[in-house]
């Protein structure tokens, strides 16, 4: 056989949430309810279901590279110069340009030690150097990325909020870190979640834009607009780093329908804003429970949260997908006895407390 390049040798495949479809096929339940992969129990905008039914005569046509028209919806929505914005296949492959643009071997990036896990797997597939660092109490630990910040470091990836735990970094905290990163180093704000944040600490990223060209920020469609299957997401940048991640982007990464889809998204506010509240709700709703269960979580700031239920995390998991509720085990995520569940609506998150009250019924000692 041949092979492959050594920098992929180990590496892991990616193991997503389980997809639904294939949990009906094997268990045979009727209901079942997807709190796995931090997606939108509201669906997507209706005006989405228009945009993409226009799109249907012009499928024969490629797209048109640089997104103009939805670029220019998302400058407008954002308040920020078009030419500062990057589209992607989900926020996914903006990560891999950044890796591939910014990293080569005998580089490193800074990373916390659990976090979305593209982070070390595209430094990995460039030959350069992950440096993870403990997360603390859950909360990425500036001052330790900081001090592992050498000659070699090129990227530093920051999740806002922490995929899996939730937490955030403070606006003080971060704008007292970038004031310390060096020039040679550039700093990725990884806020796929970003639109379900409610806590005025949480900073505002864009701002900082205008005086620290070293800065990406990264915002995706899959989340709370719910447009996960069409894969568009964006990064916010210098326009020099976007001429940059330009050289390595496909020319016709982001689809025609995808591109369609997210314009009429984006102008949907109201759905956003009825999302983000349902999701505030639902956050209470969940936590509320487990605190009276007296069951650990941290605090979230997303549309998930990640606690622990004090017994092996893949048993819980089995038990409540056998009873049609399927969760992300924690063992996969450096958490082995916790569950990372998504906030759904007000009735799916009632079935998964009542699954978890039962479990915890049958396994009391
Ligand atoms: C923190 C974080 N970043 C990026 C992504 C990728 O999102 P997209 O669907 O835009 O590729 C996810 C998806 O779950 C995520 O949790």
């Amino acid at each position: 056989m041949i092979k492959s390049k050594k920098s992929i040798h180990g590496l892991p495949v990616y193991q997503p949430g389980k997809p639904l479809e294939e949990v009906r096929r094997e268990l045979g339940l009727e209901r079942i309810i997807k709190l796995a992969s931090n997606e939108n129990p509201f669906g997507s905008s209706k005006a989405v279901w228009k945009a993409i039914e226009q799109g249907k005569d012009s499928l024969q046509l490629y797209p048109e590279g640089s997104a103009p028209d939805l670029r220019e919806k998302v400058a407008e929505h954002l308040e920020v110069d078009p030419r500062r914005l990057i589209f992607g296949n989900g926020s996914d492959e903006i990560v891999q340009m950044i890796a591939s643009t910014y990293l080569e071997p005998d580089t490193e990036a800074v990373m916390a030690d659990l976090t979305f896990p593209r982070y070390e797997t595209v430094t990995k597939i460039e030959g350069a150097i992950p440096i993870q660092v403990p997360l603390k109490e859950g909360t990425h630990d500036l001052e330790g990325m900081l001090a592992v910040i050498t000659e070699k470091t090129r990227v530093v990836w920051i999740c806002n909020p922490n995929n899996p735990t939730g937490t955030i970094v403070g606006r003080e905290e971060l704008e007292s870190f970038l004031d310390q990163v060096p020039d040679h180093v550039l700093t990725v704000l990884d806020e796929a979640y970003a639109e379900y944040v409610t806590d005025s600490s949480y900073p505002d990223s864009l701002s900082l834009l205008d005086y620290n060209p070293n800065i990406v920020v990264l915002r995706t469609f899959s989340k709370i607009y719910g447009l996960a299957a069409l894969r568009v997401g964006f990064g916010v940048a210098h326009p020099d780093v976007v001429t940059e991640l330009n050289r390595v982007r496909d020319p016709f990464n982001l689809n025609r329908l995808a591109q369609l889809a997210a314009s009429a998204a984006v102008e949907d506010q109201t759905f956003v804003f009825y999302c983000r509240n349902q999701n505030e709700s639902g956050r209470k709703q969940i936590t509320g429970r487990l605190d009276q269960l007296g069951l650990f979580h941290y605090p979230s700031h997303g549309n998930f949260i990640l606690f622990d239920t004090g017994f092996p995390a893949n048993d819980v998991f089995q038990f409540l997908l056998h009873r049609g509720v399927i969760t992300r085990s924690g063992e996969g995520l450096g958490f082995p006895t916790f569950l990372r569940v998504t906030i759904g609506s007000k009735d799916e998150n009632e079935a998964f407390l009542k699954e978890l009250e039962s479990f915890l019924e049958e396994h009391k000692c």
